[in-house]
């Protein structure tokens, strides 16, 4: 059974001003308590899974997992090898922040057995890197990427982001232009959203900070998909593209609504048709599992067509999008029965296509699938 491990690492040197990630800045020194309440965590969710196959993928994502020093790194994955199988097929992706990279950490990480490296770089001008809050530069991020070069691993990948503030169309296409020439496999990009209780979120609400409008957002995005497409990428989901074969296995078990174990604090998992997540506070997650108290703070088992319409917009964000006669036979009912006037609906608008007995959005409407989405969005 296809499932993965996820681990997260919820610190960051500085908080980014549009980061409304599960980290806290200014806390590194709990790292060694928090690794400590991660190995006992990772015991009981090995039980949940049991040890029969080897996991697909695992992820150590953040915040800023590159903040472990690679000695920390070998041990954890030491824990991980003890209580679950690994194979050598096993993708084992971290997120690593250029300005929190420790000068010969990189080939530990790849000694304990990482194989896939995503790089936050996020543009390449240092006007928008220091107005986004960043703690690199442009040239810091080359050298992170070199350096991941040098250690023999092989899937790199980067994150870049549009519609910032200030930023043109001309500096996003310099952005996607060095990236597609750094002869890595995989680019992510994101199109910048403000969310409530960044800094962005409030100073765009007093006035202080102006965005580009949706028609510039979509502009940048068509021309990122087209470019990378142009030179050889693959856009697998909305916000990924990738070289064949380099594609990220583990995000797509999420789109596939495979088996994920989130391990850590705020860590989401989904198992069994239940997802759950954990106390986001770091203290007090390490205080919760020391002293053996359930670490859930949130439990959802969505049951029927409510799961049902779930599944089917997590694929749809896959550009394949949804094998109809796959899913009949595992759900015993056709999706176009299931959700008739959605499904016709959205076709007429030309947001969901057929062909091959396969429903997916056409490659023009993918910035609008949150369109599409919201109608697969039912009560139980
Ligand atoms: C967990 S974070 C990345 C890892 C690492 N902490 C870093 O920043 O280098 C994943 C990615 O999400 C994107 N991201 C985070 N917040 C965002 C926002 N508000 N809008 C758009 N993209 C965002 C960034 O591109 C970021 O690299
Ligand atoms: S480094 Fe990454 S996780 Fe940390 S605040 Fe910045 S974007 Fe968020």
């Amino acid at each position: 059974m296809a499932t993965g491990l996820y681990i997260h690492m919820p610190f960051c040197r500085q908080r980014c001003h549009y980061c409304d990630f599960n980290t806290y800045a200014g806390i590194e020194a709990l790292i060694p308590e928090y690794l400590s309440a991660l190995a006992s965590e990772l015991e009981q969710a090995s039980h949940i899974i049991g040890a029969a196959d080897p996991l697909t993928s695992m992820y150590l994502g953040g915040g800023t997992p590159s903040l472990l020093t690679g000695k920390d790194l070998e041990a954890l994955m030491s824990r991980v090898r003890a209580l679950f199988v690994l194979s050598s097929d096993t993708e084992i992706s971290m997120e690593i922040n250029p300005g929190a990279l420790q000068a010969g950490e990189l080939q530990k990480y790849a000694k304990a057995g990482v194989n896939r490296i995503s790089v936050g770089v996020q543009a390449i001008q240092n006007t928008l890197l220091k107005s986004l809050g960043r703690i690199h530069t442009f040239e810091e991020a080359c050298q992170s990427l070199e350096m991941c070069k040098n250690t023999g691993i092989n899937r790199l990948s980067v994150d870049l982001m549009f519609g910032l503030p200030g930023q043109t169309m001309g500096q996003w296409q310099e952005s996607l232009r060095w990236a597609a020439a750094q002869g890595i496999g995989h680019v992510s990009f994101y199109g910048l959203t403000l969310e409530k209780g960044t800094a962005f979120y409030d100073w765009e609400q007093s006035g202080r900070l102006r965005v580009p409008n949706d028609d510039v957002q979509a502009e940048m995005y068509e021309w990122g998909r087209g470019y990378l497409e142009s030179q050889g990428f693959i856009q697998y989901e909305i916000s990924n593209f990738s070289l064949p074969g380099q594609e990220s296995r583990h995000n797509i078990l999420y789109w596939e609504n495979k088996t994920t174990l989130g391990v850590g604090a705020g860590a989401w998992s989904f198992c069994e048709g239940e997802r759950s997540c954990n106390e986001p506070s770091p203290v007090k997650y390490v205080e919760k599992v020391m002293a053996g108290i359930d670490l859930k703070v949130e439990r959802h088992h969505l049951k029927g067509r409510a799961a049902r319409g779930e599944e089917a917009y997590l694929r749809l964000r896959l550009s394949e999008g949804i094998d109809l006669n796959a899913w009949h036979q595992a759900k015993a009912m056709d999706l176009r029965d299931d959700f008739m006037t959605e499904i016709q609906s959205l076709k007429s608008l030309g947001f969901l296509l057929e062909t091959s007995n396969r429903l997916y959005i056409p490659a023009d409407k993918r910035i609008l699938a949150n369109e599409v989405f919201e109608r697969f969005v039912v009560e139980e």
